[in-house]
C-alpha cells in the first residue's frame, strides 16, 4: 500500500471494527459467547466487502473447514485489479467470554498491511512478553522474569513495587505469577483479552506496564501490529501444550528450529505499512464500551498507522433507527 492508500483506507477499517463491535455488543451479558462471536464475524465480513482492497485473511477464525467466514486464506474486500493486495489479520471479537458475561475488556480488532507483511500463525499458543515504547529494547523472553522486570522498571523509572504486570488468569501461569510477586512487582490478572492487555501496556493512562505469559498466537500478531504502530515491543515463542500439539505444529509447516525461535515484532509484522483498528465492545483500559442512548449507539475506536505512528481515537454516534451494516450470512443490510 502506498502512503496515500493507507491514509485513504484507514477510516474504512474503523468502520469494519465499529460494525463488528456494534453487532457483538447486542449480545453482551447474554451468556452466549458463540452468538456474540458469530454476530461480530458476520458484520466484519460484510463490511470488509465495501473496502477497496484485494485482501487475504492471514489471521482469522481458523481453517476453512472449521470457519465459514474470515478463514485463513479467504479473499476479502471489494477491490479490483488496480487496488492494493493486502494481508488482513482479524479478531472480530477478542473476548467472547467477556462479552457473554458482560465483563470489561472485549474489543473488535483488525490489522492490515502490505501482502506478505503479517505472519500467518494458526491457532496455537505462544509465550509472550510485551511492553510500551518507553521499555522498547528491554525485553528478552529467554531471560528470567526477574531480570526482565528489573530492566523494564529501570527504563520506566519505576520502583519494582510500582510495576504492573498483566497476565492471563490461567493455571498454567502459577509459576510466572509467583515469580513476578517474588520479584516485588504487582500482578494484574485478566480473565481474557490479551490483545487489549498488550496494547494497554503501551497506553500510559492504563496503569499496565508489561504483559507476560501464554496466549493465542493469532492474538500475538495482532498485538504486534498495534505495538509497532505505538512504538512498543513484543517477543513471542511457540508454546505447544504437549508433545501431541508440538507434532501438529510441525506438521503445519513449522520447523523444529522455529519451535525455539524468538519471533520479534518485526517478524510478526514486517515493515511499516500496517494499519490497526480496534473498537471497544464491553469497555476496558483504553476503549469504552458500545453505549446506547435513545436512538443512538456510541462507539469508541482507536486507529493507528505504522508509517507515521499517528494514533487517532474516534468516537462515533450511530443512529440505531436508520443505520444498517451489511450481513454476509443474510446477504442484506441489517439494523445495528
Ligand atoms: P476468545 O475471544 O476467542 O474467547 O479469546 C480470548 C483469549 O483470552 C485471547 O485474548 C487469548 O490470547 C486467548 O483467549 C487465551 O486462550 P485460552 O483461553 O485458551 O487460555
Amino acid at each position: 500500500m502506498t502512503m496515500d492508500m493507507t491514509r485513504e483506507i484507514t477510516l474504512e477499517f474503523v468502520r469494519v471494527t465499529e460494525a463488528a463491535a456494534l453487532k457483538a455488543a447486542r449480545w453482551m451479558g447474554k451468556g452466549d459467547k458463540n452468538g456474540a462471536d458469530k454476530a461480530a464475524v458476520d458484520a466484519m465480513r460484510g463490511m470488509l466487502e465495501l473496502v477497496n482492497i484485494r485482501g487475504k485473511i492471514v489471521i482469522g477464525e481458523g481453517e476453512k473447514d472449521e470457519a465459514p467466514m474470515l478463514y485463513i486464506g479467504e479473499h476479502v474486500g471489494g477491490g479490483g485489479i488496480h487496488d492494493p493486495q493486502v494481508d488482513i489479520a482479524v479478531d472480530p471479537l477478542d473476548g467472547t467470554t467477556l462479552t457473554s458475561k458482560g465483563l470489561p475488556g472485549a474489543i473488535a480488532v483488525l490489522a492490515a498491511a502490505d501482502a506478505g507483511a503479517l505472519m500467518s500463525f494458526p491457532s496455537f499458543y505462544v509465550d509472550k512478553i510485551a511492553v510500551g515504547p518507553a521499555a522498547k529494547g528491554c525485553i528478552d523472553i529467554n531471560d528470567s522474569v526477574k531480570n526482565n522486570l528489573k530492566r523494564v522498571a529501570k527504563a520506566l523509572d519505576f520502583k519494582m513495587g510500582e510495576l504492573t504486570v498483566v497476565i492471563l488468569d490461567r493455571p498454567r501461569h502459577k509459576k510466572l505469577i509467583d515469580e513476578v510477586r517474588t520479584a516485588g512487582a504487582r500482578v494484574k490478572l485478566i480473565s481474557d483479552g490479551d490483545v487489549a492487555g498488550a496494547i494497554a501496556c503501551a497506553t500510559a493512562s492504563s496503569g499496565s506496564n508489561i504483559l507476560m505469559g501464554v496466549g493465542g498466537a493469532p492474538e500475538g500478531v495482532l498485538a504486534a501490529a498495534a505495538l509497532k504502530c505505538l512504538g512498543g515491543d513484543i517477543q513471542v515463542k511457540i508454546w505447544p501444550r504437549d508433545p501431541e500439539e508440538k507434532k501438529k505444529i510441525i506438521e503445519l509447516g513449522f520447523s523444529k528450529k522455529q519451535m525455539e525461535t524468538v519471533f520479534t515484532a518485526e517478524d510478526l509484522c514486517h515493515g511499516d505499512s500496517t494499519v490497526f483498528s480496534a473498537t471497544g465492545v464491553t469497555g476496558g483500559d483504553f476503549l469504552d464500551a458500545v453505549r446506547y442512548h435513545g436512538d443512538t449507539a456510541v462507539t469508541h475506536s482507536v486507529v493507528m498507522r505504522c508509517k507515521t505512528r499517528t494514533v487517532r481515537y474516534i468516537t462515533a454516534v450511530h443512529q440505531t433507527k436508520t443505520k444498517t451494516v451489511p450481513s454476509r450470512s443474510e446477504s442484506r443490510e441489517v439494523r445495528i
